[in-house]
Parts: C-alpha cells; sequence; structure tokens
C-alpha cells in the first residue's frame, strides 16, 4: 500500500450503523502511512462519539461549519485544502443526495465543495434505499462529477435484509482508495473514446448494426480514468454501465458520434481513441413506416457515413489520434494502411476471425503500431489490455 504513504486522507463520517467501522478504518489507514483526519456530520455522532475518532486519529474531530475554536486552529477551506483525498464513509444516502446536487448545508458538505482534491464515497444504507430511483440518480451524478463510488457490498444487513447496501469492509476501502492514487499517467489530459457500435435505421423497427459490445471501449474509458484523464465516452447503444468519473454521451447513428466527437474535439482533448465499429453504410432514406412484406426482394441503397477518426485527424484542434482496425484477414498490413490513410498516430489492430477475441468477447489480443514502431498486447481481459494500451499512448503522446 505504498501508494497511501504520507497521503493526506480527510475521513468524512456520516450517519449510519456502519459508522462503527469507521473507527477501525482510521487504524488501518494511519498503518498504511496516511495521516488521516475526521470529519462527523451530526448523525455520525449519534453512532459513534467525536471522542472515540480523536482518540483513533490524534487529532480533534471537526464537526461544525460555523464553530470559532475549529476555525481559528484549521479553518474548513484549510482543511479542504490540506486533504489529498476526502474519503466519506459510511456515506449515507442523504449524504448521497446532498453531493450530488452541491449542497454546503454542513461541514463536509462544504469541504467537499470547497476541495480540489478527488473525492471518494463508500455508500451505506439499506438495500431499498441503494435500489430507489432517487439514489440510482444520485449514483450517476456523482460517477459524472467524477467521485469515486466503493461498493457498497451485499449480503445481510444491519435491518435484517439482504442486498446491497452494505458499507465494503476497512481493508477493501483502503485497497480502493490506494487505486485513487494510481499511476498518473494522464494526469490533466482530456481523454475522448468512442465505443460500441452504430445503429443506421432502415425503418421505425430495423436497423443496420454490428456485433460491437462496446467493452473494449468502456475499459480503456475505466484505464484513462485511472491513469487520472478527465474522460468523455461517446458511446453507441450498448448495455453497459458507465465507469467511474467517466462522463458518458450516448448516441445511436454514425453521424450523431460523428456530432458528438466533432464537438469534443472543438473544445478541447488531447487523445482521442476510436473503439466504435461504426456502420461504414447507411440507408439512403429511412422508411417513415415498417416496409410492408409485398414484393420477392427489395432494394436497400446504401450511401457511406463520414469517417470520424480521419475528420479528427484532419481538425484544426487534432488531438493525438489513435485508431482501432478489425480485420480478418492480413491484420497487420490492412491496420498499416488505415494508420497512413487516415493520419493517425496509432493504430491497434485485433484479429476479429475467431470469437475469443474482439467483438463482444472479454478478452482481446492487439498489435499497436505507430509510424516506426509496433508493440504486441498478447492475449489478455479487456480491462488488462486497456490499462497496457493506456500506458502505451501515454508514453507515445507525451
Ligand atoms: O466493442 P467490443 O465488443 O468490445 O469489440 C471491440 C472492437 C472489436 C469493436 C474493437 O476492438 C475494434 O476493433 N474497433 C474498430 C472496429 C472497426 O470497425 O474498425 P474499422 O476497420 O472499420 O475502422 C478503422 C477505424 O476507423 C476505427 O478506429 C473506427 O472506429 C474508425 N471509423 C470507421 C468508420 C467510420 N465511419 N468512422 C470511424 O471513425
Amino acid at each position: 500500500m505504498q501508494r497511501l504513504v504520507n497521503k493526506r486522507i480527510l475521513l468524512g463520517v456520516t450517519g449510519g450503523i456502519a459508522a462503527y467501522k469507521s473507527a477501525d478504518l482510521v487504524r488501518r489507514l494511519q498503518d498504511t502511512g496516511a495521516e488521516v483526519r475526521v470529519v462527523m456530520t451530526q448523525g455520525a455522532s449519534e453512532f459513534i462519539t467525536p471522542l472515540t475518532m480523536q482518540a483513533l486519529s490524534g487529532y480533534p474531530v471537526h464537526t461544525d461549519l460555523l464553530d470559532p475554536r475549529a476555525e481559528a486552529a484549521m479553518g474548513h477551506i484549510e482543511l479542504a485544502r490540506w486533504a489529498d483525498l476526502v474519503l466519506i464513509a459510511p456515506a449515507s444516502a442523504n449524504f448521497l443526495a446532498r453531493l450530488a446536487h452541491g449542497h454546503g448545508n454542513d461541514l463536509l458538505a462544504t469541504l467537499c465543495l470547497a476541495t480540489g482534491a478527488p473525492i471518494a464515497v463508500a455508500p451505506a444504507m439499506n438495500q431499498q434505499m441503494w435500489a430507489d430511483p432517487a439514489t440510482r440518480k444520485n449514483q450517476l451524478i456523482l460517477q459524472e462529477k467524477g467521485i469515486h463510488i466503493f461498493g457498497p457490498g451485499d449480503g445481510g444487513q444491519a435491518c435484517g435484509e439482504i442486498g446491497p447496501g452494505r458499507m465494503l469492509e476497512p481493508l477493501d476501502i483502503i485497497h480502493q482508495a490506494a487505486e485513487v492514487f494510481d499511476y498518473d499517467l494522464m494526469t490533466g489530459k482530456h481523454v475522448v473514446i468512442t465505443a460500441g457500435p452504430t445503429r443506421e435505421p432502415i425503418d421505425p423497427v430495423r436497423y443496420l448494426t454490428n456485433k460491437s459490445s462496446g467493452k473494449m471501449g468502456f475499459s480503456l474509458a475505466q484505464a484513462a480514468a485511472e491513469a487520472g484523464a478527465r474522460v468523455t465516452l461517446i458511446a453507441g447503444p450498448v448495455a453497459l454501465d458507465t465507469p467511474n468519473r467517466v462522463k458518458r454521451i450516448d448516441v445511436v447513428r454514425a453521424e450523431e458520434m460523428y456530432q458528438a466527437s466533432i464537438q469534443a474535439v472543438e473544445q478541447g482533448c488531447d487523445i482521442f481513441i476510436s473503439t466504435a465499429a461504426v456502420a461504414d453504410y447507411r440507408p439512403t432514406v429511412t422508411a417513415d413506416h415498417k416496409i410492408k412484406k409485398s414484393t420477392e426482394e427489395i432494394h436497400l441503397t446504401l450511401i457511406k457515413n463520414p469517417d470520424i477518426i480521419a475528420a479528427v485527424a484532419l481538425h484544426e484542434k487534432r488531438p493525438f489520434t489513435v485508431g482501432f482496425a478489425a480485420e480478418t484477414q492480413d491484420v497487420i498490413e490492412y491496420a498499416q494502411g488505415k494508420l497512413k490513410n487516415k493520419k493517425l498516430d496509432m493504430i491497434a489492430t485485433n484479429d476479429v476471425s475467431g470469437s475469443d477475441v474482439g467483438f463482444n468477447s472479454d478478452n482481446n489480443a492487439l498489435t499497436v503500431i505507430w509510424p516506426g514502431g509496433h508493440k504486441v498486447l498478447p492475449l489478455a481481459s479487456k480491462t488488462q489490455i486497456a490499462k497496457q494500451l493506456i500506458e502505451l499512448i501515454a508514453i507515445r503522446q507525451s
């Protein structure tokens, strides 16, 4: 747990039965070499006393926004600046809602508004509260804000019910907190990633598409966010959850993916990665009503879609541009052609002739090619491959 050595962790404790675990969390964080200060909400003080936390942390516990004595010692703005990480464990449903909506109605919520440090929450609540649509919505807002969400765990709850909502165990929280300080290869960079298929409508109920699941692009988005980047993920229609700290823009048609990509480039991005399997063609016309079966043959006329990555590579605000190539034969040769023709900085090619890599698989194997060099990333999970590719991109882009 080297990554937590000398890190300053501001531990926020909110009201919930899991607050008793926070006492253990303080000790275990200190064992990793981290410095810990504790802030408690009024609700938290109903479950565990500030005195306990003070004795464990070795520092006065902060509870009030308007406490002149505490402000004189270390004011709330100083505390917000002091932290390398604001970790809220347990985070109640009420606190998640306040954090999602930017409330500043107590010391902890105000600190979260005032800090420039990463914020992580370890939710703890009854499983029904966690499943409630309002909490689901708040979780999405928090993810979009770049807030790390640790857990919750699944299992028996203090209220006797069973399901997701338990606060993670202190050691699991510590492991995830360490990952916040993971390799910061992409700190300060804005990475835009396209993922998944596009869907080109024929009529209101039919469309042209392909087998892309979005897994490769979503894994890359997660790896880039873990490497410290601000990530915008432009996703075609896929059934995947948005990775933590990633801003997601959903699109359906290639034309929409093109518009979203160009807009992101115009707003400024450092790296553009195109994993999307964009439909090369779309029907020239989309029928307003369902096409009826009448003749033995019908003819569909297709027109070419815009080449998104080629347009990005030609843009005056051109980012470092990375393409993918899905090939079933002469893989390297075709990929080299695309690298050159589309004026890319790098291309990652996968052989999609089998079913164990590429489209809709959990694994992949890539040959990454750039002008003057290449690297083979052997078969591994898409999560692992994504980490390796992000590392390679960061090295070549800098
Ligand atoms: O989504 P998964 O199931 O995880 O599968 C991952 C994947 C196999 C889809 C992915 O690894 C991959 O190979 N993506 C590129 C697929 C592809 O169709 O490549 P292509 O050879 O048609 O296109 C080359 C490059 O141009 C790609 O970066 C593509 O995103 C881009 N392109 C293509 C056409 C177009 N109109 N606009 C584009 O930007």
